[in-house]
Order: C-alpha cells, then structure tokens, then sequence
C-alpha cells in the first residue's frame, strides 16, 4: 500500500499538475483524489500534446485507469466540474463526496462586490471564500442537494479506504499553497483554508497513520500572484530579464517573483511532514537542463542548487521537473 500526499510548497503555481500527472502515470494508483480548497487558480497539464487547464478535477486524470475523486472538504462549482468531465472524457470514473460544500453564484457575487478581498487580499474570486462561510453557518448546499450532480455521488473516504485496504496505491492532491494556507500562512493574504497536508487528509476522509509519502512541490524559484509579502522580490524588469515572468493560466494576472526561499521552503517541510521534495521548473532557471531525465546529465551548477535544497533543507530532491512535457522529469525515487 501507499498512499502518496501532493501539496505546494510556496503560494501555489508550484507545477503540481506536471507532478501527479508523472506520479500517475508512473506508479498507477487506483484512486486520485482531489483534496485542498475548491477550484483554483488553474492546474496545466500537458498530455498528448493537448495542455489542460484543471480547476477541480485531479491532475492526475492521465493515468486513464484511475478513478478520479474529490472529497467532501473541497467547494465545489457543479458548472466547472461538470465542463471538466466532459472536456477530459472522464464521466465513467469521475466520483465526487455527497457532502462536498456548493459554491453558488450569490458565493461569487459577493466575492466580487468584497473590496476586501478583491484590493487588500487580490482574491480569485471563485466564491470559495464565500461558500467556506456558509458552511460554517451550515447554511450551504451539499453535492446531494444538487441533481446535475447525483450520478457522481459517492462515498470518497470509504472507496480510498477500500483502495487501501487492498494494497492500492492511492495519490491524494492538494491545492493552492503551503504559504496561502489561513492557519499558517500570510494571514490576511490568504486562502479561506488551511492548505497543508494535513488539511488535505481530512478533505478526502483519511488519518495521518494512513499516509507513506508526502511529496511537498517547490518551484526553482518562487511566485506569487494576489497581495501579501514576498521576501526578496523582484521588479517586474528583473523578472522579465531572468526569464522568470509568469501570468496566471485561468486569471490573466503576472505573477510576482523571488529566488528560491531556503527558509520558507524549511518551514513548508515541517508543516506539511514532507519526506520528499519535488523541484519543478529547473529548467527556467538552469536552461541547460531542459528535458534532462537523468540527474547525472545536469551541469554543475543545477546539480549543485539541487545538493543546496537538501543540505538546507534536509529532505531528498526526488522529482525535478526539466520542461513543460510530461516525460521532462528527473525520478530519483528508489525503484523509478
Ligand atoms: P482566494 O482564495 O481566491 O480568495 O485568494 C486568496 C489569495 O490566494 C490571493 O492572493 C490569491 O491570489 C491566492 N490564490 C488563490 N488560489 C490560488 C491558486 O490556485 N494559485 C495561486 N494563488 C492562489
């Protein structure tokens, strides 16, 4: 059995998609489930030469064999979801959680007409915030209450555990980022959720003795879209220059950018309980690394960034992403 945790290491934009759709595709799990927050921000995924942009529906939907699930502590938008099943042909083994929160339209109205949150927090506003509210006053729609939704009905926590229980391998994906989490992260300049992995075992129904792996993603550098501080930030021209300018892939926004935060990646470790780390985007900083697939071919210096992260840190490098492709990967784990 395992059962693999996926979550961003900084404030999301991480390359989670790039990630679990190598880690699906690799290790076949019979279940990926969606934990984190509700639709985010967009995750890109490359597959046979079409690029998806996923807002709720596991990454992970390459590996054709694995059921995709989303578990009852994600918001879910039955408008975006529904588009995403049709769009990835996943209808027959698309299950979400009975008691999944609804993100109505009034949730993203009044996101909208928050100028909290669209100027101090720079929200998405995607009404996550919104409906994580009425769900505390236990006033919000469940997936039960929605008919669109009822041939997707299912008990998540009971199918992982089943899966599990049978020796499956089982990956469980986050969302957003270890340093938008509302417990610990930048506080007000944050998500309506906490975000690590921990909050994502219990979005899909599961204890921390059930899990083998946590794989926490860090981007070779670091960014940021909305409001919120950034150590070491640089100006837009910089960033350009560098190569490292970014827009968010649903919103349109550019991202701001810093180099690789050795502090915050050690704290984003500890909070989440990593036993491994995946490096994405290498190759934006290190251009000779682009689809490098063995560690051996990096030049020396991008070897030595990569030795860096694990001294400082003191967690394995076991994933680094060397391009946009989905086979531009580095796998260090043992037996990959
Ligand atoms: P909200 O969760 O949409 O209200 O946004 C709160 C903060 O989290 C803002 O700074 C957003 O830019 C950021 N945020 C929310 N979702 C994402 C995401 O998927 N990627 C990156 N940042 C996000």
């Amino acid at each position: 059995m395992a059962c693999t945790v996926i979550v961003g290491g900084f404030f999301g934009d991480e390359g989670k998609g790039k990630i679990v759709s190598h880690l699906a595709l690799k290790d076949k799990p019979s279940i990926i489930a969606r934990a984190g927050v509700g639709p985010n921000a967009g995750h890109t995924v490359e597959y046979h030469g079409k690029r998806y942009s996923l807002r709720l529906l596991p990454s992970g939907f390459v590996y054709d064999k694995a059921r995709l699930l989303i578990g009852s502590g994600v918001a879910v938008n039955p408008k975006v979801i529904l588009q995403e099943i049709e769009l990835t042909e996943s209808k027959s083994r698309f299950g979400l959680d009975y008691q999944c929160a609804i993100i109505e339209q009034k949730h993203i109205d009044q996101e909208s007409q928050s100028e909290h949150l669209s100027k101090t927090v720079g929200s998405t506003k995607s009404g996550v915030g919104a409906c994580n509210a009425a769900r505390v006053m236990r006033t919000a729609k469940l997936a039960r209450d929605v008919p669109e939704l009822s041939p997707y009905l299912r008990e998540v926590d009971v199918e992982v555990h089943t899966a599990l229980e049978k020796g499956e391998n089982v990956i469980i994906e986050g969302t957003q980022g270890t340093f938008l989490s509302l417990y610990h992260g930048t506080y007000p300049y944050s998500t309506s959720k906490d975000t690590t992995a921990s909050a994502a075992c219990a979005d899909v129904g599961i204890g921390p003795t059930a899990v083998t792996d946590v794989v926490v993603i860090f981007k070779a550098y670091v960014t940021r879209v909305g409001s919120g501080p950034l150590v070491g930030e640089l100006s837009s021209e910089e960033t350009r220059e560098r190569g490292w300018q970014e827009f968010g892939t649903v919103t349109g926004r550019e991202r701001r950018a810093a180099p690789f935060n050795f502090d915050l990646a050690r704290r984003a470790v500890h909070l989440n309980g990593a036993t491994q780390i995946a490096i994405t985007k290498l190759d934006v900083v290190f251009p000779a690394s682009k689809a490098k697939k063995e560690f051996g071919s990096l030049s020396e210096p991008a070897k030595e960034f990569i030795a860096n992260i694990e001294r400082e840190v003191g967690v394995p490098v076991t994933l680094v992403g060397t391009g946009p492709a989905a086979d531009d990967i580095i796998d260090r784990r043992i037996g990959a």
